[in-house]
């Protein structure tokens, strides 16, 4: 069956001294604790193998935020998927919606970064989610179903069964916004059931769909306990260890 996740996506916060520092706190916190789900932190480049020296690989997952759509080469820089393997890491975040708004990336070249990742033996982290105006005139459902066939819908369905998705609600990023647990179930029922008609009930129940948006400790219980709501890909929150671990321990 489908795992839980909680993933940590750090974006560009934190000082490499910094970023240490947090990946310890994140470390020691799940100390003795046994938690219901898979913890995985998603940190700057430039802290992959530092990260990687001082936790756990066998508590705390370690993965990029995005890497090259081309496997090496002349692309001033760019970081490959295989460097990002090379520092230990084993997830890389994919198509985010802030990589997809300030830096272009389409379907085109995450379908090349997805295979990359796969190559180099890294779990994606794939992110879809519409923008305010969609939500507001009811296109969000066909958004987010374009979003996933455009880029995803090649995979042979054993692929498919090896990414990991992030609903992510762009007006929810960052905003204080989160989309209600009914929405967020809403929509996570429908993304189960576009894998269902594409590769069959069993790929889809076992795929692992987390949410995005200003999930905190004090919203997280009730969005987690949604049937189709796997976990969470958390930003702000996830900069602290103490309200990380509280979302962490929502399962
Ligand atoms: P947020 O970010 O938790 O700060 O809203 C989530 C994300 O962008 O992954």
């Amino acid at each position: 069956m489908r795992k839980n996740i909680v993933a940590g996506n750090w974006k560009m916060n934190t000082t490499l001294q910094e970023g240490v520092a947090l990946a310890k706190d994140v470390n020691a916190a799940l100390e003795g604790v046994q938690p219901k789900c898979d913890v995985i932190i998603c940190v700057p480049f430039t802290h992959l193998a530092s990260v990687n020296a001082v936790i756990d690989a066998n508590k705390l997952g370690l993965g990029a935020e995005n890497c090259a759509d081309h496997a090496s080469g002349a692309y001033t820089g760019e970081i490959s998927a295989a460097m990002v393997a090379s520092t230990g890491a084993k997830y890389v975040i994919l198509g985010h919606s802030e990589r997809r708004q300030y830096y272009g990336e389409t379907s085109e070249t995450l379908k090349e970064k997805v295979a990359l990742a796969f190559e180099n033996g890294l779990t994606p982290i794939f992110c879809i989610g519409e923008v305010l105006e969609e939500r507001e005139n009811g296109t969000f459902f066909d958004v987010v179903k374009e979003q996933i066939e455009s880029a995803l819908f090649h995979l042979s369905a054993e692929d498919f069964g090896r990414i990991i998705l992030a609903y992510e609600p762009v007006w929810a990023i960052g905003t204080g916004k989160t989309a209600t647990d009914d929405q967020a179930q809403e929509m996570h029922a429908f993304i189960r059931g576009v894998i269902a008609d594409k590769y069959g009930k069993e790929v889809a129940d076992n795929t692992s769909i987390l949410y995005g948006g200003s999930c905190k400790p004090t919203n997280a219980a009730a969005l987690f306990a949604k049937p189709d709501v796997d976990g969470g890909l958390i930003g702000g929150a996830a900069l602290k260890a103490d309200s990380f671990m509280g979302i962490v321990t929502a399962f």
